[in-house]
């Protein structure tokens, strides 16, 4: 079994082929030892040199021994006020006033499998024998608080998940004020860090840096998770790529306010912290309540970036997303937002859906507009009843007509949102978040709807209940648009203000939770913005997501890639648009924009009444091709093989888990004169297999030690190539 406590030396050992996590009790506290590739037998009981660093350094007063102190070691669980000067994983304020903590082992248990986390999303397992999860409970029985720190490994990933659960013993009311998930202490700081910071239309861009002396926050306060930051790092060894390297990813599995703390220490030391915000965050912890914080998901590569996301991958894609659509292929559909925007009447959505149909799409999507009066961004959120100047003849005849058509059909919704135009907020003048007697900020017009109150979700989950009931709908596009201001609900007393942020998202996760269970044939797709929320929490509760409302092709190589560090093409969503492109102003070729977009779950955002005939015959060519290889898109292996960050192409490839087949999409952004030639070593292929491309046939060796020249033939800007990659079946 992958873990293993030895009483002797105190020692927890968590394992898997690939991986090792070492913990220690010293003095009765939980030290970290290690955590990267397996090692077999880990029997070194003193890990952490013994020395005395300095007076300054404080040490337990039970112990008194000036060779340890909680400023030093490495921790699992680092306290407050009580010798450890550097970040600590939790903060609480107890009924005294003050808030010295030290905690201290007080028992284990280890058990097969994984619990699911109340209330949150989370990685599981479908059979117990999967996974392994050690529980360690530690305790400061002076102040009377318990945390209990879980780890899971999986039997064959390179992934551990990690959370804490709080208990109070105390007859007091303690107050948490910061409540982390995950503390792990390296003992260097040879790294770089590798984010996926962005904007609107400008996400997960992918930055590296060395990491520096100090503390490097990481963070959002914006109510949710955000296009400004993933909640993601990776830690490389230095000289780290693609393909090599030792790289310790984190991903939080949470969807709004979150922190991810890095602290080099004077001693060349680094922590790594990850967990919700304690900006706007407090919990009133009442004796014997639980606060049960989100998980982290850490994965550790031995070879590259992406080593790391194929664990990534695999583990979102079967043990994260959940319900029928996790393992179906995705439809290819047509939404109409670019193409009309809210001008829209029910003969144009019509003809739309026929030019789509006779191209070879699936569902047809109808995006924001199409319910009371929203004819602009100012008016309605909040009033999700069809609008009949625009559907005169109802919601449900629309969807019979685009049935009728063989076409899914399916809505959007930005459920979380309400406009003050609108009979909702007439009706309810405070259902918003907002401080009593204080002017809220707008953000698109719109307000944020209090999803902390159980009326506020019941009558939302009424109005859309009421259409999904009466509606056929093969699909939602969750859409929301603006960040939380002005932090205030009418429900919670005034200590409870500040549980606002994380009781919005639990209400949040109720109400998706019991829509995908109530509608589990419905496809959810998560977007905010793009990818303002693109994150695994929500990738749990919807098996894909827009990943950015820029369709530029050449943009979205670099979003794409990004993205794909940490998310498969098979939760990622891209469509075909119109040029000049709305977010750019760009013209890209056609097939360029294609394959960026096939190169995902994809999708189309054209106005067909527009384009040539020779577009259209295109596009319906390309619906035919990808329809033909999305099962090896979407669920192939997935690897990046030029940076767009790193130089004028970009490339990646989707190989099949038999290798027969492969397909790799290579780019290249502009034109450019006496070019060196660029020789592409191809992944993932079977070294002892034939390969046709095309009327040429190499070796799978040859295709990944030498590889293929790719750039020669290719000239202006914005090219891209496919090649499709086919197993000959005779051996060398
Ligand atoms: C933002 C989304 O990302 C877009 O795709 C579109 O649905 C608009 N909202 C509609 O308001």
């Amino acid at each position: 079994m992958p873990i293993i406590f030895h009483e002797e030396t105190g020692q927890f050992h968590l394992f898997n082929k690939d991986v090792s996590y070492v913990m220690e009790l010293k003095e009765q506290f939980l030290v970290h030892a290690y955590w990267g590739e397996r090692i077999r037998s880990f029997t070194q009981s003193d890990t952490y040199p013994k020395k005395d660093r300095s007076s300054f350094s404080p040490n337990p007063y039970r112990t008194n021994d000036a060779t340890f102190s909680l400023d030093n070691v490495l921790q699992e669980f680092p306290g407050f006020d009580s010798g450890d000067y550097r970040e600590p994983a939790f903060e609480m304020t107890y009924s005294d006033g003050t808030k010295a903590t030290q905690f201290q082992y007080a028992s284990h248990t280890i058990y097969s499998g994984k619990k699911r986390l109340d209330g949150l999303p989370a990685t599981y397992v479908m059979e117990d024998d999967e996974a392994e999860t050690l529980e360690i409970t530690l305790a400061d029985n002076i102040r009377g608080i318990h945390a209990t720190l879980s780890y899971t490994i999986y039997r064959d990933r390179s992934a551990i998940t990690k959370s804490v659960q709080y208990q109070n013993m105390s007859e007091h009311t303690i107050q948490l004020n910061r409540a982390l998930s995950s503390c792990v202490d390296f003992d260097d700081a040879a790294f770089d860090l590798l984010q996926l910071p962005g904007a609107w239309a400008r996400e997960k861009q992918i930055v590296k840096t060395p990491l520096a002396m100090g503390i490097h926050v990481l963070d959002s306060k914006r109510g949710a998770s955000s296009t400004h930051q993933q909640p993601f790092i990776a830690l490389l060894r230095k000289n780290t790529t693609e393909h090599h390297g030792d790289v310790y990813g984190f991903h939080f599995v949470y969807s709004g306010n979150f922190t991810i703390r890095t602290e080099v220490d004077t001693f060349s030391q680094t922590r790594v912290l990850v967990g919700m915000n304690s900006h706007n965050f407090g919990w009133q912890l009442e004796p014997n309540a639980i606060f049960q914080t989100p998980e982290v998901v850490l994965v550790y590569a031995k070879n590259g970036l992406n080593d790391m996301s194929h664990t990534f991958h695999s583990l979102y894609t079967e043990r994260l997303a959940r319900g029928e659509h996790k393992l179906q292929e995705r439809p290819v559909l047509i939404n109409n937002w670019e193409s009309t925007y809210f001008q829209f009447d029910e003969q144009k959505l019509l003809h739309l859906a026929d030019g789509a149909k006779a191209l070879g799409a699936e569902l047809f999507v109808l995006d924001d507009g199409w319910f009371e009066a929203r004819n602009d961004d100012t008016t309605s959120l909040g009033d999700w009843v069809a609008d009949c100047k625009k559907l005169p003849s109802g919601l449900a005849n629309l969807s019979s007509q685009i049935h009728e058509r063989g076409l899914k059909f399916g809505l959007w919704f930005e459920p979380e949102m309400i406009s003050e135009q609108s009979q909702l907020f007439q009706a309810h003048p405070d259902w918003h978040i907002h401080v009593n007697g204080y002017p809220t900020s707008l953000g698109r017009n719109q307000l944020v709807l209090d999803f902390s109150r159980q009326e506020v979700r019941t009558e939302i989950v009424r109005q859309m209940t009421e259409i999904l009931d009466a509606v056929p709908i093969d699909y939602i596009k969750w859409d929301m648009n603006r960040n939380m201001t002005e932090i205030g609900s009418r429900d919670l007393t005034p200590q409870q203000q500040m549980e606002l942020p994380h009781r919005y998202m639990l209400g949040l996760y109720e109400v998706i939770d019991y829509l995908t269970e109530r509608y589990p044939h419905i496809l959810f797709e998560n977007c905010s913005g793009g990818g303002g929320r693109f994150d695994p929490g929500m990738a749990y509760y919807m098996p894909q997501s827009w990943a950015s409302d820029n369709t530029d092709a050449i943009e979205r190589i670099k979003i794409q890639y990004g993205t794909s560090l940490i998310f498969p093409p098979v939760m990622i969503c891209a469509q075909l648009s119109e040029i000049p492109n709305h977010q750019v102003g760009r013209i890209t070729p056609l097939q360029t924009r294609a394959n960026v977009a096939m190169s995902a779950n994809f999708g189309i955002m054209l106005d067909l009444n527009k384009e040539s005939q020779e577009t259209l015959d295109a596009v319906q060519q390309d619906i035919t091709w990808y329809k033909k290889h999305r099962q090896l898109i979407q669920f192939g292996r997935f690897s990046r093989l030029i940076s767009p960050y790193e130089s004028n192409f970009a490339s990646w490839s989707f190989t099949a888990s038999n290798q027969e087949e492969s397909l790799v999409f290579f780019f290249k952004i502009l034109g450019a004169a006496s070019e060196p030639f660029l020789r592409l070593q191809l992944r993932d292929l079977n070294p002892e297999y034939m390969y046709a491309i095309g009327d040429t046939t190499y070796s799978g060796e040859e295709l990944m030690k030498f590889g293929l020249y790719l750039n020669p033939d290719m000239s202006g800007d914005f090219q891209s190539k496919v090649l499709h990659l086919k197993r000959l079946v005779t051996k060398m």
